[in-house]
Order: structure tokens, then sequence, then C-alpha cells
């Protein structure tokens, strides 16, 4: 077998010069790898040129690249290039999986609710009737939606666990906890502990009713965390999610099929 293909030279010529192209778009705009001693293509070519080229938009990007020509130094600190890279990365990774797992656990839970599922199709087709395309306000006046999503957020957080750092010897209730020690916080175990939550295994979207959800204890419920460093996403992943579901409500309905597993969560 011929393991050069059969091009017209016109061909061949093409692929060159798209070769030069993409050597030359690769290396010569990473002057800001460059800076970091990080020689040629790098290995984030795609977050590097989005450094380089998304000058002038305004968003999350722009605003760390931003912050590091602040003059307001002595408030906030300056991000450096690595901490640009590394929170572009979180929010890759914690952005796109996280919203899509949860998705998926929400499909999971309606079509294995078919009741839920289409008491929530009914509250969508009242406020959205004939597949009206959704709005931000229409979607957070969906009462039952939230429920959904809380309680498919109580019943899998995706971050098992938070944690912080402690930054000062301090007692808390009698315990002693030094400076510089670990403190992990057991969302899982916290969002399935049958003394707060009844029945825990169990998906029941009115837990988070408006009668039954003032009476969570927001320390007992924390799928985006808490504090100042919850969860930034948290109210664009929660408005992606409710858009998602909504459109494909309106649309369609969930069903198991034979290859669907009904999990029995044991706590
Ligand atoms: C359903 C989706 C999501 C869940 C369940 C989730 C959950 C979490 C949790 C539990 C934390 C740790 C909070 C803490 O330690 O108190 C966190 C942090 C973070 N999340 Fe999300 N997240 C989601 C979506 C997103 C999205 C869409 C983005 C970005 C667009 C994002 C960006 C971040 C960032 C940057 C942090 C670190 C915040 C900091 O340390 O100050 N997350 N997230």
């Amino acid at each position: 077998m011929d393991l050069i293909p059969d091009f017209a030279l016109e061909t061949w010529v093409l692929l060159a010069i798209g070769l030069v192209l993409l050597y030359l778009y690769e290396t010569r705009s990473h002057g800001f790898f460059k800076k970091l001693g990080i020689p040629g293509p790098t290995p984030l070519p795609i977050v590097g040129n989005v450094l380089s080229y998304r000058k002038h938009r305004v968003d999350f990007l722009q605003l760390m690249i931003d912050s590091q020509n602040s003059k307001e130094t002595e408030s906030h600190k300056v991000l450096s290039d690595e901490e640009i890279i590394a929170q572009s990365i979180i929010f890759m990774f914690g952005g796109y999986e996280s919203t899509s797992s949860v998705l998926s656990l929400i499909t999971y839970e309606l079509a294995t609710h078919p009741d839920v599922q289409q008491k929530l199709q009914e509250e969508i087709d009242v406020a959205l009737p004939n597949k009206t395309p959704a709005t931000y306000d229409a979607v957070v006046q969906l009462e039952y939606l939230d429920m959904v999503v809380n309680e498919t957020l109580r019943l899998f957080p995706i971050a098992g666990r938070i944690q912080r750092v402690c930054k000062k010897d301090v007692e808390i209730k009698g315990l002693f906890i030094p400076k510089g020690v670990v403190v992990i916080i057991p969302t899982h175990v916290l969002h399935w502990d049958p003394k707060y939550w009844p029945e825990p295994k169990e998906f029941r979207p009115e837990r988070f009713s408006k009668n039954n959800k003032d009476n969570i204890d927001p320390y007992l419920y924390l799928p985006f965390g808490v504090g100042p460093r919850n969860c930034i996403g948290m109210r664009f992943a929660l408005i992606s999610i409710k858009l998602a579901i909504v459109k494909i409500l309106q649309n369609f309905s969930f069903k198991p099929c034979k290859e669907t597993q009904v999990s029995k969560i044991s706590v």
C-alpha cells in the first residue's frame, strides 16, 4: 500500500501553507507562555491563544487579565499568569463537567420518577404555553423545577466534600484546630444524614418546597459550598441547568429502558 496519498500538487501546496500557518499560530502568539519559559508549541495552545487574542472582551477571563494591570494592588492580589491558567482550567473542568453530570442525574431521576416528571412538565407548560421559548424571568419563577434541581443536588452532591485550611489556631465547641490544618467538610455525609433528611436515599423534591425549605439549615446543604469561597459559577450553573431541562421537557419525556439501573444507595 502506498503510504503517501496521491494528492494533486495544489493540494500539497495548500497543506504546506496550512501547516506553516498553524506553526506560526502556535509559536508566535505564545509570548505569554514564552515569558513563563515554556518553549515552542505549548501544552496549552488553546488557553494561550485565547489569552493572546481576546484583548477586548468583557468576560471572566478578560477580568482576570485586566486584574494584572490593576492599580489597586493594596486591596487586591494581582493574579500571576500561572494562576490565570489554573483558573481557566478550573472553569473548563469545574464548569462543564459538573453541569453536565447534574443534568444527566436529573434526567435519570425524571426517568425513574414519572410522577415528578409529569408534574414538572405541567408546571413548564403552564408558565410557557405552546413551547414558548424560555426567558430568564420565567425560568427563575419555576418553583417545582427549583425543587427538583435542589433535591438532585442533595442526593448527588458533585463535590462530595469541601475543604479549608485553618488560618489560625482556633477552638470550636471544645475542639482545638491548629493553624495550617486542612479541615474537610463531608458534604455527602451531611446530605445523607437521616437525622436531618428522613429516608435520605429517596428522591423527594418536596423537601425543598416553599414550606419546608426555610427549615433547612444552610450548613447541612452545601452543593455549591458556602462562604466567600463558595462556587463562583453557582448562578450560572443553576440557570443553565434549568434552561436545558425546560427546553428538553417542552419537547421530550424521559423513560427508563431495560439498561437503566435503579440504584439502591446504601447510607
Ligand atoms: C452544578 C454545577 C456546579 C456545582 C455542583 C459546583 C460545585 C462547586 C463546589 C462545591 C465548589 C467548592 C466551594 C467551596 O469550597 O465552598 C465550587 C467551586 C468553584 N466552582 Fe463550581 N460548581 C458548579 C458549576 C460551576 C461553574 C459553571 C463554574 C464556572 C463557570 C464553576 C466554577 C467554580 C470555581 C472557579 C470554584 C472555586 C471558587 C473559589 O475557590 O473561590 N462551578 N464549585
